[in-house]
């Protein structure tokens, strides 16, 4: 069914209610999803703005019919092919096969390499505008890299200002209501950062160059309806505030995150030890440990991604480190953070490289390493869990 966002603009997404992984299983979405697409009706034209993922197509389509009849859609707008919006145009456009693509040129060539079809596509770029009548119009906006290279948002001029921001300000959120006013206000940040860190922090400067260009150009904004989760409408400021925020290259609370992984234990007594020594140096930090064989990597991620520092501990295994820290540090090389501080600890009982070995990843994944780390031999006794406490004071006085 379709959900009223003002009398012209209405939601005709698809609630995904069951998703748990997003790309594969390279992201975890506790709270299930949403794609969003919009319809927006203007004077003269009607114009449908991206679509919904593969599954959901026939449904997707069904519904929409219900709205409105299919050729009474003028234009389709696909601001990001990734195949979460783009996955129901071809069922779409086997209805209303003449119907014009607007989208970015990149945005052409990711079609046609996902679908192969010689659909009626309309390159734009930032500043091409499509009248929608009423002295009223849709101005498309490119913004490369937040997240893929086709991304575009379109804003619309009518309604007090609504900004489509395709993956931008979005979060990974099944919710019956849509808009801000009507959930969680802290669930839904806490998901829309996990997105930002998980999705978008790769490309913070990209994101940062685009927010400020937008805020520049002082448009009237009253809502920001982003292509998952919750509409903006009560602050949308908010999410605006929290972007400048999460985009800025220095962005750290004062946390320090502890990720390890432990065999027989040894491993995960050094991190609490380390933590008590960190809590009891900088009171005012807060500590966090993970045990990344059973924690969430997506929550991990979004724990160091706030952090200041981490610590990443594992035991030596067969001249190596765990198969869960192996995966965290891949991930973390990934997300590009900058002006974070690290070190690395660990247990062993003979050859013990795991230590070594993570310092050397985080210093690939751009950390500073401030020490050699420290390291243990078999189970660690009061002395060895006095030294760990030690080393967490050290470790807090250079971070
Ligand atoms: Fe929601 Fe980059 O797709």
């Amino acid at each position: 069914m379709a959900k009223k966002i003002t009398d012209n603009i209405s939601w005709v997404g698809k609630t995904d209610w069951e998703l748990t992984s997003f790309h594969g299983n390279e992201l975890s979405t506790g709270r299930g999803s949403s794609y969003n697409a919009y319809l927006l009706r203007g004077h003269s034209k009607t114009v449908l703005l991206d679509t919904v993922w593969g599954p959901y197509d026939s449904e997707f389509v069904a519904r929409l019919k219900e709205e409105l009849p299919l050729d009474q859609i003028d234009a389709i707008v696909m601001q990001h092919n990734e195949i979460d919006h783009s996955g129901a145009l071809a069922e779409l456009l086997r209805e209303i096969p003449d119907t014009p693509v607007y989208c970015t040129a990149r945005g052409e060539a990711i079609l046609r390499g996902h679908y192969h079809q010689n659909w009626n596509y309309i390159n734009v770029k930032s500043g091409d505008q499509l009248e929608l009548g009423g002295g009223e119009t849709l101005t498309f906006i490119e913004a490369p890299m937040c997240h893929w290279p086709d991304t575009m948002f379109s804003y619309y001029d009518g309604c007090g200002g609504v900004l489509f921001s395709n993956d931008g300000f979005g979060q990974h959120y099944a919710s019956e209501s849509l808009f801000d006013d009507e959930v969680p206000e802290c669930e839904v940040l806490a998901e829309a950062k996990k997105y930002y860190a998980n999705i978008l922090a790769t490309y913070s400067p990209m994101v940062a160059r685009k927010v400020k260009e937008i805020l520049a150009k002082n448009l009237p904004l009253s809502i920001i309806c982003p292509s998952h989760g919750i509409v903006w409408r009560r602050n949308p400021g908010k999410i605006i505030e929290k972007y400048l925020e999460w985009s800025d290259q220095a962005y750290a609370e004062n946390q320090v995150t502890i990720v390890y992984d432990t065999m027989w234990n040894s491993t995960r007594l050094m991190a609490e030890a380390i933590a008590r020594g960190i809590r009891e140096a900088a009171p005012a930090t807060t500590v966090k440990l993970f045990n990344a064989s059973k924690e969430d990597k997506n929550d991990i991620l979004t724990e160091i991604f706030s952090s200041k520092a981490v610590l990443v501990g594992s035991p030596t295994i067969n001249y190596g480190h765990s198969y869960a820290m192996a995966g965290i540090m891949e991930m973390l090389k990934g997300l590009r953070l900058k002006g974070k501080k690290g070190a690395a600890f660990g247990s062993y009982g003979w050859s013990g490289e795991a230590s070594k070995q993570l310092g050397a990843l985080l210093t690939e994944a751009g950390f500073e390493v401030v020490d050699e780390g420290i390291r243990m031999v078999w189970v660690p006794d009061a002395t060895a869990l006095k030294a760990c406490e030690e080393y967490g004071k050290a470790f807090a006085a250079k971070i």
